[in-house]
């Protein structure tokens, strides 16, 4: 608490253990804030809480699973538990699984809505009015350039992004005038962990773009959010991927994802346990709907 009693602003960030989140805490922390850094791995909280320090911040850490019901609800008695307020909430949680969605496992699928919809969303709806009672403040959530065009090969990955760009692009013309102000920055792939995760690492498209340093990228972030940037997308490959995405038809961009997401070392589509090039090739892009054999 300040010395007047009022509660204490802070930056919390949300997915803060590593990667990209981690990287923007440490260059909000550069502006002495309290930074609060959430998720669930306590190792990777207690390394980017040294950056914070080191960066001249002061951090809090805050150990919890987004997946949990009463996520936000936690998260806001942990700030009240410490005399603080959510000034800027960054939503940098996330995840994504490279395959057909008919192949990969149903629950997996369905935790991308949970954690890169619902819980973003949540969290947003948490902080957001007592942002705007505030007439301060906002938030910065992390989108990507999946979200400008569907995905095939990463259906639910996609997906998820052109909600998160919908929404904040949505908030952001909702709250002009508040002195809130909501940011969707939008990358290319970086280099974190989430490529090896997500196994979109194995995938010719992500060969094929550059990837940018996650550093790199929580900069142009955080410059983009300071200034009330409405979008951010970092690095010109991204800009032009996402002008193309923008302007492609889809009947050329569409085959084009989902072959450059594709490997003919994936499970075939039509179930058999064999890999796509073992088992029916290309023969399905071929078939007219409702044809059940050749
Ligand atoms: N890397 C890319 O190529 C790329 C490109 C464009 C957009 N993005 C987006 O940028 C965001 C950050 O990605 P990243 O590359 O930094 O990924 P990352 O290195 O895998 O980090 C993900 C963060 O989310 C946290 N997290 C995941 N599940 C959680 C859960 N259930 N509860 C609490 N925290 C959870 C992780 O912490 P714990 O595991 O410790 O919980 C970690 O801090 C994501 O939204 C991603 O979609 C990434």
């Amino acid at each position: 608490m300040t010395r007047d009693g009022a509660l204490r602003p802070a930056v919390v960030v949300v997915g803060g253990s590593r990667g990209i989140g981690r990287a923007i805490a440490k260059v909000a922390a550069r502006e002495h804030a309290v930074v609060v850094l959430v998720a669930r791995s306590p190792d990777g909280l207690a390394a980017a809480a040294t950056d914070v320090k080191e960066a001249g911040g002061e951090p809090l850490t805050f150990e919890l699973d987004l997946l949990a019901v009463d996520a936000s609800a936690r998260l806001q008695d942990f700030l009240a538990a410490n005399d603080l307020v959510c000034d800027v909430l960054v939503n940098s949680a996330g995840y994504g699984l490279r395959g057909a969605a008919t192949t990969l496992a149903r629950d997996d699928q369905l935790g991308i809505i949970d954690l890169n919809i619902r819980a973003l969303s949540d969290m947003t709806l948490r902080f957001l009015p007592g942002m705007v009672a505030r007439g301060r403040g906002g938030v910065l959530n992390l989108g990507s350039i999946a979200g400008f065009t569907p995905g095939p090969g990463m259906a639910f990955y996609y997906a998820s992004k052109a909600f998160v760009r919908s929404f904040s692009q949505a908030l952001h013309q909702e709250l002009r005038g508040t002195g809130v102000t909501v940011t969707c920055v939008a990358p290319g792939p970086v280099a974190t962990e989430f490529l090896e995760r997500s196994g979109a690492d194995r995938a010719a498209l992500f060969k094929i773009l550059p990837k940018l340093d996650s550093h790199y990228v929580a900069e142009r972030a955080w410059r983009g959010f300071k200034s009330g940037r409405r979008l951010v997308v970092p690095g010109i490959s991204a800009k032009l991927v996402a002008v193309a995405a923008t302007l492609l038809p889809s009947a050329l961009l569409l085959p084009l994802i989902g072959r450059l997401q594709r490997r003919s070392g994936d499970p075939c589509l039509c179930g058999s346990g064999k890999t796509f090039k073992e088992c029916c090739g290309n023969r399905h892009a071929r078939r007219r709907p409702g044809t059940l054999t050749e």
